[in-house]
């Protein structure tokens, strides 16, 4: 096999994979090749999720896609699935390079071992972070993520991330702080820190105080030229009262928080391991909406977990009645090789999995549009991202998150007055605040 010239980065899943594909990206760059369509590259990176059902397949019939008609890039499987079946993926036809999620820093040196015919597998969780052995950040847009937290140690019975992803680490406090002014340099106005657990972050900070991620957060804060900061996923147990108060006091922290629950009843969250009851997340979120009362607030759930009955899944219905969602991502449950609930008993039949995630999402889709109506008539900044469909339209974000669409000739990278005027499904419209002249 040749060495490649170019390459394209594929990233399924969650945004720690967004992230993770534009640093590997970073490094393929860095290393002299040029950015190409899928469908010309000499490379292609497949970074795949393993959180859902069928992740194997998927890989398998891209690479199917990717080498019709004859064409035989390089193929790189990395990501969860690279970490959960990596020797069993290296086996497949097709596939030169497997890396996992820990140690694609060895990307260069993969593919110079691809390039050679030898055999390129690197599923190791090394004890030093990849981090430091990635180039700096050069180019973003105007809104960016930073992973600063990887793993997980909650195990929640039915997930795969304390597998794929290892155990909780913190990138040290000055590596963040470092990363988000190269980031502010490289053009972002908005950071979104990111962690399977990001609010269990913790650090040192310059005076050897222990800091959770509020402080992070309040550094930041401080950095010229950072207008937002956004974090996310968060676990109730983490959510201490110094981030929720943050959510007061720090003007730049965006309105904005993703608590997933999973579940409304005690007892499927107890099977889930989830260690909080249904009492105690509701009662964070309302200390939540005493620091913030317009918070637009988020989750992630579970239908058909084993055993769930119908009454249960009620109590998840009543619960999201009780927090009226800004919006949330809902799922039916799929057994993962290896967890304890891929061995529980009590599985729910796929038609009524099928009722229950319709009748859940109904009702996240009705909180939606009434959250969605009711920043009608507000006065907001907007972060333009990118460019409308339409003529002179562009598209940015409102402090709660919604996709704002506008037309303005600000640019893209502005942060701009904008008066929401109407709600539709998924997006907003906006009009631009002409500012009188002083
Ligand atoms: N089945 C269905 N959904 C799952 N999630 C994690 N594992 C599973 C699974 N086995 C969902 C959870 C989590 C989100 C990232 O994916 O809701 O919060
Ligand atoms: Fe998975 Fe639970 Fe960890 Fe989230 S908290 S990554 S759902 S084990």
């Amino acid at each position: 096999m040749t060495t490649p010239k170019t390459f394209h980065v594929k990233s399924f899943g969650c945004q720690m994979n967004v992230y993770d594909g534009e640093r590997m990206g970073e490094l393929l760059a860095a290393g002299g090749l040029a950015v190409a369509d899928a469908a010309d590259a000499d490379l292609v990176v497949l970074n795949t999720c393993h959180i859902r059902e069928k992740a194997t397949e998927k890989v398998y019939s891209d690479i199917g896609r990717l080498r019709k008609g004859g064409r035989e890039p390089m193929i790189a499987v990395a990501g969860c699935v690279a970490q959960a079946e990596g020797p069993e993926i290296a086996r497949r036809a097709g596939v030169d390079i497997v890396v996992g999620p820990q140690a694609y820093h060895n990307l260069p040196t993969l593919v110079a071992k691809a390039a050679a015919g030898e055999s390129a597998l690197d599923t190791d969780m090394p004890a030093a972070s990849k981090f430091g052995a990635l180039p700096a950040r050069r180019r973003v847009g105007a809104s960016a993520f930073l992973t600063v937290q990887e793993g997980c140690d909650k195990f929640c019975t039915y997930c795969v991330v304390p597998y794929t992803r290892g155990a909780e680490i913190s990138r040290p406090w000055s590596a963040v702080v470092d990363e988000a002014k190269a980031l502010v340099d490289a053009g972002a106005k908005e950071i979104t820190l990111l962690g399977q657990n990001v609010n269990a972050w913790e650090g040192v900070d310059e005076a050897g105080r222990t800091q959770g991620l509020d402080g992070l957060i309040r550094a930041l804060d401080r950095l010229p030229g950072l207008a937002r900061i956004r974090y996310t996923t968060s676990h109730p147990n983490d959510m201490t009262q110094g981030l929720i108060d943050a959510h007061r006091e720090v003007e730049s922290l965006m309105p904005f928080l993703h608590l997933p629950v999973q579940a409304g009843s005690d007892r499927v969250l107890k099977a889930m391991n989830r260690s909080h009851s249904r009492d105690s997340y509701l009662r964070i979120l309302d200390r939540v909406r005493v620091s913030r009362p317009d918070i637009a607030l988020s989750g992630d759930f579970i239908v058909g977990f084993p055993g769930e009955s119908d009454a249960e899944f009620e109590e998840t219905l009543a619960l999201v009645d009780a927090v009226a969602y800004a919006q949330a991502y809902s799922f039916k449950y799929s057994p993962r090789p290896g967890t304890p609930a891929a061995t529980m008993e009590g599985a729910v039949l796929p038609e009524v999995m099928d009722e229950r995630l319709q009748r859940l999402q109904a009702a996240l889709n009705r909180d939606q549009a009434a959250f969605n109506a009711g920043t009608i008539g507000r006065r907001c900044d907007v972060l333009l991202e990118r460019p409308g469909k339409l003529p002179g339209q562009l598209i940015g974000k409102s402090p709660w998150l919604q996709s704002v669409h506008l037309v303005s000739d600000a640019a893209i990278g502005d942060l701009t007055s904008v008066d929401i005027v109407a709600a539709g499904p998924n997006s907003m419209t906006g009009a631009a605040v002409i500012r009188a002249a002083a």
